[in-house]
């Protein structure tokens, strides 16, 4: 029979690297706590409505790349591009601005997007997010970039841009928008055909383009931050203030838009050297109007996610991954299949004292089992022979230095406690 392939653009985790993703969502999770952020889960799928209503429908996301079908009863469902918008549903759902004004949320699982596969892009692919809302003041900016940092930080990454840029209010991106559309309107004939088709639907957009032809024209366009008022301009430069004032490390880029649409003020993205063209291992800002659109009452609101799999790679480049040092405590030998019973009643023993135990379940030669236990880093061999089951004892060998003793079970049961 042929072989079935997975999925391009998915991947298996196999048990050789789980330890490194428990790792990280370990840490992730300790930093969670230490800001109070609690952990939400929500479904792996949505009604498309909640993402066509927030990402946008000039979106590369909501255009091209959504996992979207009808189900059996009719009804449009896509698998979840991204959290943002499924956490504010949810929010709303289930009132949970009720009980107080801010709610801190973090969440970790799989998203899908149709993206053309290539080194750190996949089709179902991991992210860790945050979500601070309630807060429309420049200080829930600061906490969401700080806990972004910390978490990095947490797994050893330390060489990393954060680049940062304001979109400003409504009123602000409105005037800029007008001013950049003119500006390419004019310069329309240069642009490359992706650019020329983003004028009409997405034109801020075109300011991420990677076209070198465009990249040079728009150092002529005019810059987002000098077309900021005097509200946005405030809640900008205490945000860049009080970073100096913490000593975190950050540069302003004004070509900084992001590919959701819900964005205001704030946005922010964390690149690596070591990622190649897919560069952004995170990224975020201010969605003040999201909850409003989705049907809920006005909150302002940040958050952020980073892609698991990019910071995996990054500790890859870094050499950070330690070897997989599972092992085992004990592993049962029996010499023939009567004792089977005996090593069962023995390993459930050691179970439940928190240690772990194997039996033989290959009925190898008692060589053969031995040299399993050596190869799964076991601790300890228990041997169960006929005179071992006879006299209800064990023989248990010290695989690190190959002593051996044979003891009572009671003896060796009472010294598991
Ligand atoms: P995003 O920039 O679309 O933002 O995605 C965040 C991160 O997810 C990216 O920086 C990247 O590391 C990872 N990522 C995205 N697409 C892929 C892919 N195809 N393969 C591998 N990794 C990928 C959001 O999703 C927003 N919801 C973030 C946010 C939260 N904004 C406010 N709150």
């Amino acid at each position: 029979m042929e072989k079935i392939q997975s999925i391009r653009g998915t991947k298996d985790i196999l048990p050789d690297s789980i330890n490194l993703w428990h790792y990280i969502f370990d840490k992730f999770n300790q930093v969670s706590n230490k800001f109070n952020y609690k952990e939400i889960r929500t479904p792996i799928f949505e009604k498309t409505e909640v993402f066509h209503r927030s990402i946008g429908e000039g979106t590369d996301i909501v255009n091209k790349e959504m996992y979207t079908f009808t189900d059996k009863g009719g009804e449009s469902i896509t698998l979840r591009p991204e959290a943002t918008a499924a956490v504010v549903r949810s929010i709303v759902q289930n009132s949970i601005l009720n009980e107080s004004p801010t709610a801190r949320l973090w969440y970790f699982g799989p998203f899908f997007r149709y993206e053309r596969p290539q080194k750190g892009r996949l089709r179902q692919f991991h992210q860790y997010g945050a979500e601070l809302i309630g807060s429309p003041n420049p200080e829930a900016d600061i906490e969401i970039i700080l806990l972004a940092n910390d978490l990095v930080k947490s797994i050893g990454i330390e060489d990393y841009q954060l680049l940062i840029n304001s979109l400003g209010n409504a009123n602000s991106r409105k005037m800029y928008r007008d001013k950049l559309v003119d500006f390419l309107n004019e310069n329309r004939d240069s642009l490359s055909a992706d650019s020329q088709a983003r004028l009409e639907i997405n034109p801020l957009r075109i300011l991420d383009s990677k076209d070198e032809n465009d990249i040079e024209l728009l150092a002529n366009a005019p810059v987002i931050l000098e077309s900021l008022d005097e509200e946005s301009k405030i809640h900008f430069d205490f945000v860049i203030n009080t970073l100096d004032k913490l000593n975190i490390k950050y540069e302003i880029n004004n070509r900084l838009v992001r590919g959701l649409d819900y964005y205001s003020h704030t946005v922010f993205e964390f690149r690596s050297n070591h990622l190649g063209s897919q560069d952004s291992f995170g990224g975020g800002g201010r969605y003040d109007n999201l909850i409003e659109n989705l049907g809920g009452k006005s909150t302002p609101a940040i958050g952020f996610a980073f892609g698991i799999e990019r910071l995996i790679l990054i500790l890859e480049t870094l050499n950070k991954l330690t070897a997989n040092a599972d092992s085992i405590d004990y592993y049962i030998l029996t010499q023939n299949s009567q004792y089977i019973p005996f090593a069962f009643e023995i390993a459930e023993i050691i179970r439940s004292n928190d240690k772990s135990a194997i039996v033989e379940i290959m009925r190898r030669s008692i060589k053969a089992q031995m040299r399993e236990a050596n190869k799964l880093n076991a601790k300890f061999a228990i041997i169960i022979g006929e005179s071992e089951f006879e006299n209800q004892s064990i023989t248990i060998k010290d695989l690190t230095n190959s002593t051996q003793e044979t003891i009572d079970l009671s003896k060796f049961l009472t010294s598991l406690t």
